[in-house]
């Protein structure tokens, strides 16, 4: 799939924008605050309706406006597709594809797959389990509509519930109403794991893969799934830790718990892992997801490099740009030079500036 041009209106610093792109390299260049980030947050946006750095609708409406427009205009397979997707300060987003309104965001998954790599991307090894799930979370939703739609329903059945253990000591009435949302949260919830249990069974394969090639063999990655109640037994240990779950007044264990262990030689290096060793690992992981994608879909993603070059070193660099090859990339950074010194690929340049674009060549 490819991203023919993005068109921005009211969109963060953006008033009115038409950007077309190249289906190769596409460099956004320019000083720091000028709107590159926020380009590729609305492709990501228009194309998963989430924020890669989890905004709000309304706080990406430019200010003092009241509503934010995103044009996508698509080709898969030859066929074009257009993707609009309206913000609105109060209300939920509304999106159409080729004119007609979708209802559900799930309609949009098959389109097109996204890859959003930032800095922050790096750290995903030594952060904290949250960053972790959301990045399964954000391949999966891609990937299947059943996964998104257990996810949705897993998460508001768990706020439901805690909401409930919190007023439980003021309605202890209500005890009863606590076995439907455990019930709910088994259905959904053993359907989320099942998914997750799967999807990085094969991708540990491909991360391993990638990591030994970066390393030039001297590293084996093992990845695993480190669910946090058995996928059997979720029904029973959300009971026997119900009496705890009611003097705590949170849910505590389940799904929203879960982790990735990444080891190398045995070592946990979420906890042991050296800088490199762990942003190494990061990397792999990004650049196996864009395998599993490109597999599983039998499509390319389009990737989103947002000033991510720059913490690389040279040889890092030049891994990544090799492994991109013929995929749609739209890369920030603040400065060209780079690219133009080492000759990395530039198929479309644009300057950034105040929310203006100028397309350079
Ligand atoms: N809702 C909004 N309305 C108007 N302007 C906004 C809104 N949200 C963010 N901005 C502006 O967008 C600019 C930041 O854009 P962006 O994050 O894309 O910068 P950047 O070019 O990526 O910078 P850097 O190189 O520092 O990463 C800031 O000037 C900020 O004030
Ligand atoms: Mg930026």
């Amino acid at each position: 799939m490819i991203i023919e041009s993005v068109k921005l209106n009211n969109f963060r610093n953006y008033e009115e924008m038409e950007i077309p792109l190249n289906p190769g390299t596409n460099i956004f260049h320019g000083k720091n605050a000028q709107g590159k980030t926020n380009i590729l947050e609305a492709v990501y946006l228009c194309g998963t309706t989430r924020s890669h750095r989890q905004a709000k609708d309304r706080e990406m409406i430019r200010f003092g406006e009241e509503e934010a427009h995103i044009r996508m205009q698509l080709l898969k397979r030859d066929n074009p597709y257009r993707i609009d997707m309206h913000l609105k300060k109060s209300r939920a987003k509304g999106i159409a594809i080729n004119a007609v309104p979708i209802r559900r965001a799930s309609e949009l998954v098959g389109l097109g797959t996204f890859v959003f790599f930032s800095p922050e991307d790096l750290n995903i090894i030594k952060n904290s389990p949250a960053e972790r799930r959301r990045f399964l979370d954000m391949h999966l939703c891609q990937m299947s509509t059943h996964y998104l739609q257990n996810l949705s329903g897993y998460q508001k059945a768990l706020l439901q519930r805690n909401h409930l253990l919190k007023d439980l000591s003021f309605h202890p009435e209500y005890l009863d109403t606590l076995d439907v949302w455990d019930a709910q949260l088994v259905r959904y919830g053993t359907a989320v794991m099942r998914e997750r249990q799967k999807f990085v069974s094969q991708f540990a394969e491909k991360v391993r893969k990638v990591h030994a090639s970066l390393t030039g063999e001297r590293e084996e990655l093992v990845l695993t799934y480190e669910n946090n109640v058995g996928i059997f037994s979720f029904a029973e240990q959300l009971f026997e830790n119900r009496q705890r779950d009611i003097r705590m007044k949170i849910t505590s264990c389940g799904p929203h718990r879960d982790d990735l262990s990444f080891l190398i030689s045995g070592v946990d290096i979420r906890r042991y892992g050296s800088q490199g060793q762990q942003r190494t690992a990061a990397l792999s992981a990004k650049l196996a997801q864009i395998e599993m994608f490109r597999e599983k879909t039998q499509d390319t993603p389009v990737l989103l490099l947002d000033d991510v070059l720059s913490e690389l070193d040279s040889d890092r660099q030049h891994y990544l740009l090799n492994s991109i090859e013929n995929i749609q990339t739209l890369i920030t950074c603040t400065g060209v030079e780079d690219f133009i010194e080492n000759r990395f690929p530039i198929d479309s340049l644009f300057l950034v500036n105040d929310g203006n674009v100028l397309k350079e060549s």
